[in-house]
């Protein structure tokens, strides 16, 4: 019937994993569309966490299919472990889970790649997680990159010889030391693995299931700020994060979309390099942390902090079309009595809403409003009656800054610690 897109409206890691699996039971099919395994998406289900990296976070709903889309790069190894993740916890998700033959492979020559570009860069480096995305999707636009249904094929390993080939001439020119062939028994493993799954042609398979009366959950990976078009550049993921990406990396048209919910934790959080107007390098900062726990779900890093940017926000929601605002994480905002939330910025001493051309080359500043913080009854809050002035007062704020409505707000990890301020959206 329609397709609801939902992705992150910062640098990643706004919760979507959670979001996901607890919107799951009012869709049919959950179809990732970009990104691989540098996305990290916690579940935490009955007190036990899961994150998933490359499988939609669907999986634990047994009424949904999943699918993994053909905007998606594809590390056979990270792939293989996940499914074994799953296995041991009893999950089999063979019947469950479709992978569109158009989506990329990841080699471990691209994690190579990754590395050795990282490496000659320097100080001025990305911060990539090092998974070989830039690498892959490179290969992708390139137009010389390994495809899922390439192994279906008879000439499989001479397209990988082929390609390997390439990248040795590559690492070469870097100089960059490596052990490629200690990679590729999990590599090759991990294509036996894929082989065991439900490849399909994806832009046919979704368009059925839709043609079919069924409803669609897309799932965004990274964030609208590490879009590759439109985020902080360079300093930024291979692919695009926003809901156009929805489009390409499943094969839909635009006017199958009908929701787009963009998720924002109450603050900000950013994992590698690159400009974060509203950051905190001091104790608010390092308390954030703490009580947030921002750490890596992928690569374990300690996420950078600070106030939510409400430039950045709306800059987001404009390139998205967000039509409903998930907020995550306000009980990590208990432990301030007053919070801050950035309205503009100043840029050579002109105060602007707009987010400059190159954060990166600006001295950016941000202009804070202090807004009492809710306190520590938030933990108890089961419904929309419950809360206090302080927390309806910043719901209220934020809908009168971005003018789209809060449609669920999020008060834990915790699959059932969720408000729905949109009742059609409880579980
Ligand atoms: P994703 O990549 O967008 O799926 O987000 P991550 O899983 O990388 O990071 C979000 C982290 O915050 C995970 O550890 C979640 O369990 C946790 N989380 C999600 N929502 C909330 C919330 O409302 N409050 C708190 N305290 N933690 C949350
Ligand atoms: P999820 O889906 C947060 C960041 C990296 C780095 C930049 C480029 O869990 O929200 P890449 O490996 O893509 O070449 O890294 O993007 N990054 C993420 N940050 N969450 C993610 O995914 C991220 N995926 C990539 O830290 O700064
Ligand atoms: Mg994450």
């Amino acid at each position: 019937m329609a397709v609801d897109v939902l992705l992150g409206l910062q640098w990643g890691d706004e919760g979507k994993g959670k979001i996901v699996d607890y919107l799951a039971p009012h869709y049919d099919l959950i179809a990732r569309f970009q990104g691989g395994p540098n996305a990290g998406h916690t579940l935490n289900i009955d007190g036990k966490k899961f994150v998933l990296h490359t499988i939609p976070s669907g999986v634990f709903n047994p009424k949904c299919m999943n699918l993994i889309g053909n905007g998606v790069v594809i590390d056979p190894v990270t792939f293989k472990k996940e499914i074994e993740g799953l296995n041991a916890i009893g999950l089999n998700v063979n019947k469950t889970l479709f992978i569109s033959r158009k989506a990329h492979l990841i080699l471990p020559s691209h994690r190579a790649l990754d590395a050795a570009s990282e490496a000659q860069k320097g100080v001025s480096k990305i911060g990539s997680t090092l998974k070989g995305i830039g690498p892959a999707y490179m290969d992708k636009t390139g137009r010389n990159g390994l495809r899922i249904g390439d192994i279906e094929k008879k000439n499989f390993r001479d397209k990988y010889n082929q390609l390997l080939e390439k990248h040795l001439q590559l690492l070469k020119q870097y100089d960059y030391k490596h052990d490629i062939p200690s990679m590729e028994k999990d590599f090759f493993d991990g294509i036996e693995c894929l082989r065991s799954f439900q490849l399909v042609d994806g832009e046919y398979f979704i368009n059925n299931i839709l043609s079919e009366g069924k409803n669609v959950l897309a799932e965004g990976a990274q964030g609208s700020m590490l879009d590759i078009d439109f985020g902080t550049y360079p300093f930024v993921t291979s692919s695009n994060t926003v809901t156009a990406g929805a489009c390409i990396g499943l094969g839909i048209s635009p006017k199958q979309i009908r929701r787009v919910f963009g998720i924002t934790k109450a603050y900000c959080t950013r994992v590698g390099s690159g400009p974060f107007p509203t950051e905190l390098n001091d104790e608010t900062g390092e308390m954030m942390r703490k009580e947030g726990n921002e750490f890596g779900a992928t690569t374990g890093r300690a996420r950078r902090c600070g106030w939510l940017d409400l430039p950045a926000l709306n800059y987001t929601i404009l390139l998205n079309g967000v039509t409903d605002l998930i907020i995550t994480k306000a009980d990590v905002l208990k432990i301030f009595s007053h919070i801050k939330v950035c309205e503009s910025y100043s840029v050579s001493s002109e105060t602007t809403s707009q987010v400059p051309f190159d954060l990166c080359d600006e001295d950016c500043l941000p202009n804070y409003e202090t807004l009492t913080g809710w306190g520590s009854e938030i933990d108890s809050m089961k419904n929309t009656s419950q809360f206090n002035d302080a927390l309806q007062n910043f719901i209220e704020y934020i809908e009168s800054k971005t003018g789209v409505r809060v449609s669920l707000l999020s008060t834990g990890p915790g699959r059932e610690q969720l408000i729905a301020l949109d009742k059609q959206l409880a579980r």
